[in-house]
């Protein structure tokens, strides 16, 4: 099939079409981040999701995130430009293996990150993301024990920031425990002015260098408003693409993988491109799809963490 020479127009004029919104996550393409109606962290999107008065979402983000938005709105049609783009986190907590770690801690409540299925989510008592997860930890009563799924990352994170102590399953993101302590240690040494900002779902001993930690959309905040004008960003190398934009006379250094010949870029994140995205909208596929009993079930936790959002 072939495509128009300009995209963003094309794409602009099936959202008219189609009556269509474009969802973009900050670790997507440029381009697409610049197609989109909406750039924003995990929490943004579900909200967005929750509120568009669109007929068609077309999600550019991964498999998860669409299908967040089809449990919030069954009766749209939700569009993922490459339907392979998943999550090796959410990969790491396999349904079957978590019903079994469930049943083990069986007066446990389950908090889950919203990086999971949507199996994992109907098996959770409450969603969260990487920007409310210790205030919703926070507001769960002291003497309730809890199960946290999948990232062991972000979990450590909330028991640091709690002080309460939480029964973790043992997921991780590639992405981000793939940052070297050791090159951000050099790299603040080249940049004395620098400030480190971090994901949490980086491992301890890279958080331990960061002077602020946050979701996607937090980080992009903070490098605005700080006063410092060197940032090492210890995420995705995506969201550099907004702080350009949004900060245009500071710099932003991508914090070095472990592997020199990798980048920090997601594999996941970058299958989709803007003539994916194009494609999608023309040919009203591929469409995300889940059956209606773990869908209901699925919903029930995310309608809780809307209400517990500030
Ligand atoms: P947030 O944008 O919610 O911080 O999530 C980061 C991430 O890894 C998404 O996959
Ligand atoms: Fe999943 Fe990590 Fe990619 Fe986010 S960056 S989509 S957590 S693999």
């Amino acid at each position: 099939q072939t495509t128009p020479d300009d995209l963003f127009t094309a794409i602009n004029d099936l959202k008219r079409k189609l009556n269509a919104v474009v969802l973009a996550h900050y670790y997507q393409d440029p381009d697409i981040q610049d197609a989109a109606d909406y750039i924003g962290d995990s929490l943004g999107l579900s909200r967005q999701a929750a509120e568009t008065s669109a007929d068609v979402i077309v999600f550019a983000g991964v498999h998860f995130m669409a299908e967040t938005a089809k449990i919030i709105n069954p009766e749209k049609l939700v569009l993922l430009p490459d339907l392979e783009a998943g999550c090796s986190l959410a990969d790491t907590c396999p349904p079957e293996e978590f019903a079994q770690f469930k049943a083990a801690h069986p007066d446990h409540i389950v908090v889950s990150y919203i990086n999971c299925s949507a199996a994992i989510k109907a098996m959770s008592d409450i969603i969260c993301t990487s920007s409310n997860a210790v205030d919703i930890v926070r507001q769960i009563p002291k003497d309730q024990p809890i199960i946290f799924a999948p990232d062991r990352n972000l979990g450590r994170y909330v028991m640091t920031e709690t002080g309460r102590d939480l029964v973790l399953w043992q997921g991780a993101c590639m992405v981000h425990e793939n940052f070297s302590e050791k090159k951000i240690v050099q790299l603040k040494i080249e940049y004395p002015q620098a400030e480190v900002i971090a994901h949490p779902e980086c491992e301890e001993p890279v958080l331990r260098h960061a002077d602020y930690i946050g979701s996607t959309t937090a980080l992009l905040k903070y490098a605005k408003q700080s006063d410092s004008s060197e940032f090492i960003v210890a995420t995705e190398p995506g969201i550099i693409h907004q702080m350009q934009k949004e900060a245009r006379d500071k710099q932003f250094i991508p914090a070095p993988p472990m592997n020199s010949c990798a980048c920090n870029e997601c594999p996941h994140m970058r299958l989709n491109t803007l003539e994916k995205l194009y494609l999608a909208m023309e040919n009203r596929t591929p469409e995300i799809t889940l059956p209606e009993n773990i869908r209901v079930a699925a919903l029930k936790p995310i309608q809780r963490m809307l209400a517990m959002s500030h």
